[in-house]
């Protein structure tokens, strides 16, 4: 993994100046060598670069090293994680198709869900993940993808991909896993059965809280021609493009990216620039460094603040109790981030008193970034869900989530446990006034 993080996608010798990180090439456009290469490369015949919304020599560098870090045939870099998740079901439900989601996803994620895609005729059924009958019973005919995260955000809960896999395929369903939280240095998605993997590159791979990024990866189990009634847009010749996109997996590539690049990156114009895409590939250049501090730190700082005064939950896998424990054990043996969340028990209160309190940690809506941050999900990013959806997510009015960063542990813990006191004496004062 991280030699791969250091060299896939990139060598200096092929670049004219010998550059030993590549070069960030802002041209809007690409010169062409005659009318004939650029008519080519719109009939999607040839390899190149014509015009930056649809590709770009510093994305595909990305593009390329993300594959390797998923093990994947393709990947497509896009402006955001949310982009990612949004550009992916697009082109597997769209239009009017079913999703099968899990009950523990990122706000955001529950939301496209439940407006953008529903207006554009997509349904979904949500399920608990760790319940299999349910998860089982929320197929339909009409199911074209379904969507868990590897880790989930706030709570790190995991989940049994290989058993929640196997009930998708069975189907012909492909799944989508968001593994943000994850990164490729602690859990490879397609190794547990995913078809498609997409990434909020802003958090861990980027590192540095520096850059909005997304990625989309096909890890090549997925062939549409399995069931090719259920995916005429892969599977028929495309009108616009000329092209049946499937026939792009007999040459090894992914006839599903190929569509979502032309149609959705194209016609949203969610294009990863390429600064972006080259502070992107600076940070993956320490992701296992990174991913192993953090992942110890988080669940020794999550074994300190359970059990304590004010605290009435932690969520982590390594709480006594989570019935993920061995999932923990048997899928992440290299951790599993610093992202966990904790109840404290004067509900919205007493969380504003510790956020407000905490001197190191930053009060901010960002995971995955060398600094601690924390903050109150049921208020920010989990605020626009009905009460029963935060609740199946584990946000309750007393969650906070931290993000542990690269500082010295003794610090980050030195300032939770004033913090906690803080907000512990902001409990005991409601309940008596209660
Ligand atoms: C798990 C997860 N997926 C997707 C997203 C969306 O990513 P972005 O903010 O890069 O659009 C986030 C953002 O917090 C996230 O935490």
């Amino acid at each position: 993994m991280s030699t791969a993080a250091i060299h896939a996608g990139w060598v200096a010798a092929a670049d004219g100046h010998r550059a030993l990180t590549p070069p960030i090439h802002t041209a809007s456009a690409f010169a062409q060598t005659s009318h004939a290469s650029l008519k080519a490369l719109f009939q999607r015949r040839g390899d190149g670069f014509a015009y930056s919304r649809s590709g770009n020599p510093t994305t595909a560098v990305l593009e390329q090293r993300i594959t390797a870090l998923e093990q994947g045939i393709g990947a497509i870099a896009v402006a955001s994680g949310q982009a990612a998740t949004t550009i992916a079901l697009y082109a597997l439900a769209a239009p009017g198709g079913h999703i099968v989601a899990s009950s523990r996803l990122y706000g955001g994620t529950t939301e496209l869900l439940d407006d953008t895609l529903a207006d554009a005729g997509v349904s979904c059924t949500v399920a608990d993940p760790w319940d299999l009958e349910a998860w089982e019973a929320a197929f339909t005919e009409d199911t074209r993808a379904a969507i868990v995260e590897s880790i989930a955000n706030p709570g790190a809960q995991l989940v049994d991909l290989p058993a929640l896999c196997a009930i998708a395929h069975a189907r012909d369903v492909p799944v989508v896993v968001d593994s943000t939280l994850a990164s490729p240095a602690l859990y490879r998605p397609g190794e547990h059965g995913a078809d498609v993997v997409v990434h909020s590159a802003t958090k861990y791979l980027c590192g540095h809280g520096t850059t909005i990024a997304g990625l989309i990866v096909d890890t090549g189990r997925f062939d549409p021609r399995r069931c090719p009634r259920r995916w005429p847009q892969l599977t028929e010749r495309n009108r616009r493009f000329g092209v049946t996109f499937a026939e792009e997996y007999a040459r090894g590539g992914s006839g599903l990216l190929g569509y979502a690049r032309a149609k959705y990156v194209t016609d949203f114009g969610a294009t990863l620039p390429a600064a972006s895409a080259q502070q992107i590939l600076v940070g993956i250049e320490t992701l296992g460094l990174r991913m192993g501090k953090v992942s110890t730190d988080a669940a020794t700082l999550a074994a300190r603040l359970h059990g304590l005064p004010g605290v009435a939950r932690v969520e982590h896998p390594t709480i006594p109790g989570r019935p993920d424990a061995a999932l923990a054990d048997r899928d992440f043996p290299r951790g599993t981030s610093g992202v966990f969340s904790m109840e404290l028990t004067g509900g919205e209160a007493a969380a504003a008193a510790f956020c407000d309190a905490l001197a190191l940690w930053t009060i901010a809506v960002n995971i995955g970034d060398a600094r601690s941050l924390v903050c109150h999900p049921g208020t920010t990013t989990h605020s626009h869900l009905t009460g029963a959806q935060r609740e199946a997510c584990g946000v309750r009015e007393g969650t906070v989530r931290l993000s542990v960063g690269l500082e010295d542990l003794e610090d980050l813990w030195a300032d939770l446990a004033q913090a906690l006191s803080a907000a512990h004496a902001v409990g005991e004062e409601l309940s008596t006034a209660a």
